[in-house]
């Protein structure tokens, strides 16, 4: 028998300081208008000093424990989706597992960008399927604006620093929370998307220049294959979960851009009551931007508890994870 899984727990943290569109007037040529209303986007957070997004996934893993009512001690894996991490090692799973003392977890992160909560939901599940694993904490968090061309401004305005946690487990009343989830990936399209990391040859081999990591994004490329792709790959995961689109409560889109939003809300014909939406007060929050979208709509109660919902996010890879989940009351 299959085993159930229980979505247990979510939660969230931003960094305090908060920058609005009329703060990027001071050193982009742009406007609040621009912004607001080719992506729907008014302020974001980010970090500061010497905060990071470990810490920031710390607390957003803890607020997850605390929901999901576990013992650190049962986690026995930690999968970070982090894919600006503070270190490249230690991972930020290891990190995370230090900090909350879940000392019977196994840890890695993986690299999925903004698809990483979906990716690291859709392994979890294979590791408590296969016995691997019974609790499993996913944590998604990004430092994006220490990676971001602050002069470039076609794409630093759409980024923000935040991150989410899950916790999944065993079910103990064998309703599986998972219904059906579904990973894509099409590599062929990696240069919409990239974030290089300037290695260094020996300086015997050859001379270096001095490099930056950052984010360099073709926006109409992604915009263009995600409202193409997108609506016909969630059509399809949601066709494996025997449900009908009119079945399920809510649509949790990843939060990049208003415009695509309400692409897919019209193009899967949902009604925009029941499409979750933060992405004005966040901005694009990478991998992170699915669980802060759900939490803040529960506790604002326009997400009401017990629900099915419809959770997808897109990213650099290009990546694609879409899933259709119940999600319990108690659990943000
Ligand atoms: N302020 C003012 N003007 C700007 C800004 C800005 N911040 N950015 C670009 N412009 C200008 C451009 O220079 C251009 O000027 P020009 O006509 O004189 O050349 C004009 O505005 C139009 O630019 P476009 O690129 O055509 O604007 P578009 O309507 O395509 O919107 C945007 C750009 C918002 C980036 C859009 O393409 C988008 O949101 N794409 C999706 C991006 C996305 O979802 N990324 C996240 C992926 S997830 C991940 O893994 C990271």
């Amino acid at each position: 028998m299959s085993i159930p899984i229980k979505i247990a727990g979510i939660g969230f943290q931003v960094p305090e300081t908060v920058i609005t569109n009329d703060d990027l007037t001071k050193i982009l040529d742009t406007s609040d208008e621009w912004i607001k209303t080719r992506t729907g986007i008014e302020k974001r957070h980010v970090l500061s000093g010497n905060e990071s997004a470990v810490q920031i996934g710390i607390e957003a893993a803890s607020k997850a424990i605390e929901k999901s009512n576990i013992d650190v001690k049962a986690i026995d894996l930690i999968i970070a989706a982090a894919s600006v991490e503070t270190h490249a090692y230690p991972s930020t799973a290891c990190e995370v597992q230090a900090a909350i003392g879940a000392e019977n977890a196994a840890c890695f992160d993986i690299t999925a960008a903004c698809s990483g909560l979906i990716y690291g939901m859709g392994i979890a599940r294979a590791f408590i399927k296969s016995e691997s694993a019974k609790t499993v904490l996913v944590v998604a968090t990004d430092a994006i604006s220490r990676c971001l061309d602050w002069t470039d401004r076609a794409s630093c305005v759409l980024f923000g620093d935040g991150a989410g946690a899950m916790v999944l487990t065993v079910s103990d009343d064998n309703q599986d929370d998972i219904i059906a989830i579904d990973l894509k990936a099409e590599g062929h399209l990696g240069n919409f998307i990239k974030m290089p990391i300037p290695g260094k040859n020996c300086p015997l081999v050859q001379p270096n220049d001095e490099e930056k990591m950052y984010v360099k994004m073709d926006g109409k490329e992604v915009y263009k294959y995600v409202v193409t792709k997108l609506p016909g790959y969630i059509e399809e995961c949601v066709q494996k979960s025997g449900l009908k689109m009119s079945d399920i409560d809510y649509l949790v889109p990843h939060q990049a851009n208003m415009r695509i939003i309400e692409a897919l809300e019209k193009r899967l014909d949902f009604d925009s009551s029941h499409v979750i939406s933060n992405i004005q007060d966040y901005a694009n929050t990478s991998a992170a931007s699915i669980p802060i979208a759900i939490v803040e709509a529960v506790q604002s109660g326009k997400m009401k508890l017990p629900c099915s919902a419809i959770l997808t996010g897109f990213g650099a890879g290009m990546t694609v994870g879409t899933t259709v989940v119940r999600l319990r009351e108690g659990i943000a």
